[in-house]
């Protein structure tokens, strides 16, 4: 499947882990990507190479890599400018970026400054960015063809529903941001703006590798009746499904990729 090559994706958080795969794959079917990283200023060589290996001679005009911090209103702005300059346009958002606390630990000894900071980048960053590009597509609705048709896809968690107690501000943004589907979900659908979000289990990413030993433990003993670790690949394949038009008697809906982790067993 072979997107129009002018449709542009934005992946927030998308210098690693799920947000790369995201991003790579959606530019495996013709979209131009925008990705995001808080922490370095230049994208690496390694990570250009792999976009080279899919855009060959139009690498340079079929990405762009910002470095901005979702928590902060002016970077949001300044993601918002830098995509209006080079593209002009938007069709997708993934509200990818998280983080879990700094230091996990006893809930009743968690702190207001690791609450806050977890939940504005998990959550407030994210609801104010979709806010200001929803109004964007809702502008661009109006002057591009009738075939465009905006995608708004929120990367939340199983901690949603599910108490860590020692991660509690991480499962209070991720059960928020189900919430702002829903919001997003109702408010955009009469504008034509699909908004989706993808709930994903244990995946193999740099957030996960200082507790590998854990979760290799905890998937071997059967917590997750797929016993295998979810890759990236496993959350970008439900996006390219989302945008690529294959659900779309649908909005507000979360699609657990988790191994089958939600399901309840007696
Ligand atoms: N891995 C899992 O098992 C798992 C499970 C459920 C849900 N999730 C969710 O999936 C998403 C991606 O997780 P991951 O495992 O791929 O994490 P990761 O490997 O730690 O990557 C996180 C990405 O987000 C960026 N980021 C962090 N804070 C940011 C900020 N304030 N502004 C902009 N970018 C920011 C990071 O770039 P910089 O370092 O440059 O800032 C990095 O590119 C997160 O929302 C996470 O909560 C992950």
């Amino acid at each position: 499947m072979s997107i129009d090559n002018k449709k542009v994706a934005l992946v927030t958080g998308s210098t690693q882990g799920i947000g790369e795969g995201i991003v790579l794959e959606l530019a495996k079917i013709g979209f131009s990507v925008v990705i995001n990283g808080a922490s370095t200023k230049y994208l690496s060589e390694d990570y250009k190479n792999r976009l080279r290996s899919i855009f060959k001679e139009e690498l340079e005009d079929r990405y762009i890599y910002i470095q901005a911090n979702v928590e902060k209103k002016e970077d949001r702005e300044k993601i918002i400018d830098e995509i209006k300059k080079k593209f002009d346009r938007i069709d997708v958002l993934v509200n990818n970026a998280g983080v879990g606390p700094i230091k996990r630990g006893e809930l009743l000894d968690m702190t207001e400054e690791s609450y806050d900071r977890v939940m504005r980048t998990n959550l407030k960053g994210p609801f104010f960015l979709t806010q200001t590009i929803a109004k964007w597509m809702i502008e661009l609705k109006k002057t591009l063809t009738d075939d465009y048709q905006p995608y708004i896809i929120n990367i939340s968690s199983i901690n949603r529903y599910t108490p860590s107690l020692n991660r509690g501000e991480y499962c209070i943004s991720k059960a928020g941001m189900t919430m702002m589907t829903k919001l997003f979900a109702v408010r955009l659908a009469e504008v034509g703006i699909l908004v989706f979000e993808i709930s994903p289990g244990i995946i193999d990413t740099p957030l996960t590798k200082p507790r590998h030993d854990i979760y290799d433990k905890l998937i071997n003993e059967g917590v997750t009746p797929i016993k295998r670790w979810g890759k990236p690949i496993d959350i970008a394949k439900p996006v390219v499904a989302i945008v690529s038009g294959l659900i779309p008697f649908s909005t507000g809906s979360v699609l657990d990729i988790d191994g089958g982790f939600h399901l309840h067993r007696l």
